[in-house]
């Protein structure tokens, strides 16, 4: 497969180039002055979601070439063998394959074609899946009993399900509460396990792993928890969502929902970890939500460069990072629904993309992912905007807005969207001034999604079309998107320090982690 690193091309130095003579100097006023279709030409419907790109930093110029690069690094057919099913994923030799989670049919059997007969099988194995645990879902929704659902998890198995959980509320079932327990710090356990009670309770132990070490003790002391308080049933009131079915009935648990080594964890949500937003929305909200996502994975697959949402943003990141060298993106969804997606971001591109070496391993002379972060709007307006408005730093922002409420009080929804329109109008247009305290540079990026409304399918959607486009910067910059070596280091060394804290054993260790770990004891 041609996979040529970015900076080898003849795209990459054009862009350059490019970037020296005039994307550097690059005016947004200038820009809608002199082309009254710019408007039409950076916006684009794709499913569920309506992109205005038009107040970013390039022109038709700037991304013809960049669509080049993308051609000139094989990024098409590197998106096909990951529909393809092939291990995409090398430093792990897995496919990755989240896209066949939310696909409705499966391929049809061809005589000669091993590869799709055998996604194929898989398809149909992830069908039964679903259907038992949607089932699972209808019947802890209609048990009345049952009034308080924990889902145990960090990582993937905490961010995709607790964002969505928050984003669908207007959805939900009545008469339950959802908790979400990722940090190993007691007080959250104990912050929810004070409002529980054992007969009404059931607690989701989500881990793909079911080995990582703080939802290991937290499904512990939860089970610890419901035992010394008279609870008997674990097999009604414990479930399992995980790859490692074996790892969960050593723990005691026998309803057990299972997926593939081929999910990465940050790509969860829509397997079994999906369950919390599969008991709040139903199995036909869940359904609508595969279809979204379903929808934005053939947009992807199929669309041509110059229409393809998910790859004009990743090219997007790429023009903003390496040749404008901007070092982090600012996410406002102005939708309170959507006040866990900035968090959930931050894991699906900075732990896919927070790389510092090719898939071959060879260190990279160029940047990679940018940091991302945020709030909801308008509440980042009180709070960093002025950083963005009058700061020494550019950073591109991505608002994220909803035509319609699920909500409806008098004025609230013409204010927030009045606002979120007003700041990118003046993130752009600026404001002169000359007394300097007062004077707004102006010409300062940003990119604008828009949902019709906040709904399981149009959520569905922006997700995958996330996913989509951190797999396009990934594969321009040729690294591997899918694996996360990044984290283990630490992992490792905790397990080193942990027993130390009892026996203040302190050899090798260096002076600081020493004299730390001697005023903890
Ligand atoms: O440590 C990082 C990580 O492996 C993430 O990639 C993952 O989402 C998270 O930990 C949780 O892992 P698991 O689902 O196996 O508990």
């Amino acid at each position: 497969m041609n996979r040529t690193r970015c900076d080898q091309t003849p795209a990459w130095a054009a862009l350059q180039a490019l970037y020296d003579q005039s994307g550097k100097a690059f005016d947004l006023r200038d820009a809608f002055a002199a082309d009254p279709q710019r408007f039409a030409r950076f916006s684009q419907d794709a499913p569920h979601v309506f992109a205005d790109l038009s107040k970013n930093l390039l022109d038709s110029a700037t991304e013809s070439l960049l669509f080049e690069l993308a051609r000139q690094c094989g990024l098409e057919q590197h998106r096909d063998a990951m529909f393809a099913g092939a291990h995409v994923n090398t430093t792990e030799q897995r496919a990755v394959m989240h896209f066949l989670l939310r696909n409705p049919a499966a391929p049809q059997y061809h005589p000669a074609r091993a590869a799709i007969n055998k996604i194929a099988d898989l398809q149909a194995e992830v069908h039964a899946t679903l259907d038992a645990m949607l089932a699972y879902a209808e019947q802890v929704r209609a048990d009345e009993a049952i009034t308080d659902i924990v889902n145990i998890g960090i990582g993937g198995s905490d961010l995709g399900p607790q964002m969505a959980v928050l984003a669908l509320n207007a959805f939900a079932v009545l008469g339950k509460r959802f908790h979400f327990v990722s940090n190993v710090d007691a007080a959250e356990l104990s912050g929810v396990l004070a409002q529980l009670k054992p007969k009404n309770t059931l607690f989701l132990i989500a881990s793909k792993t079911f080995t990582t070490a703080e939802t290991m003790l937290n499904a512990r002391s939860a089970r610890h928890w419901f035992e010394a308080q008279g609870g008997s049933d674990i097999g009604r009131h414990f479930a399992a969502l995980t790859s490692n079915v074996q790892a969960a009935s050593a723990f005691g648990i026998s309803t057990t929902f299972g997926f593939w080594d081929w999910v990465g964890g940050r790509y969860s949500l829509w397997s079994a970890i999906g369950l919390p937003i599969a008991i709040a929305i139903g199995a036909e909200g869940f359904r609508a939500l595969l279809a979204g996502a379903h929808a934005m994975d053939e947009h992807f697959r199929t669309a041509p460069l110059a229409q393809n949402l998910p790859i004009r943003l990743g090219l997007l990141d790429v023009w903003y990072r390496n040749f404008h060298g901007f070092s982090s993106r600012s996410i406002a969804p102005y939708s309170s629904g959507l006040r866990r997606l900035p968090a959930y971001l931050q894991q699906l591109e900075m732990e896919s993309n927070g790389k510092r070496v090719d898939s071959q391993g060879q260190a990279l002379p160029f940047d990679t992912a940018p940091v991302l972060w945020g709030e909801p709007g308008t509440n980042g307006q009180h709070a960093y905007f002025q950083l963005l408005h009058q700061g020494t730093s550019v950073v591109p922002a991505e608002f994220i807005a909803v035509k319609k409420a699920s909500y409806q009080l008098a004025g609230h929804q013409e204010k927030l969207l009045a606002n979120v329109l007003a700041q990118a109008q003046a993130l752009m247009q600026g404001k002169v001034d000359v007394g300097g305290h007062k004077h707004f540079p102006g010409n300062r990026p940003s990119s604008f999604l828009l949902l019709d409304q906040l709904t399981p399918t149009s959520l569905g959607a922006l997700l995958a079309l996330q996913e989509h486009r951190v797999f396009v910067s990934g594969a321009i910059w040729g690294i591997n998107s899918f694996d996360q070596w990044g984290v283990e280091l630490g992992k490792m060394l905790a397990q080193d320090i942990e027993p130390r804290l009892q026996s203040g054993e302190l050899a090798g260790l260096d002076a600081s982690t020493a004299g730390l770990l001697q005023r903890l004891l």
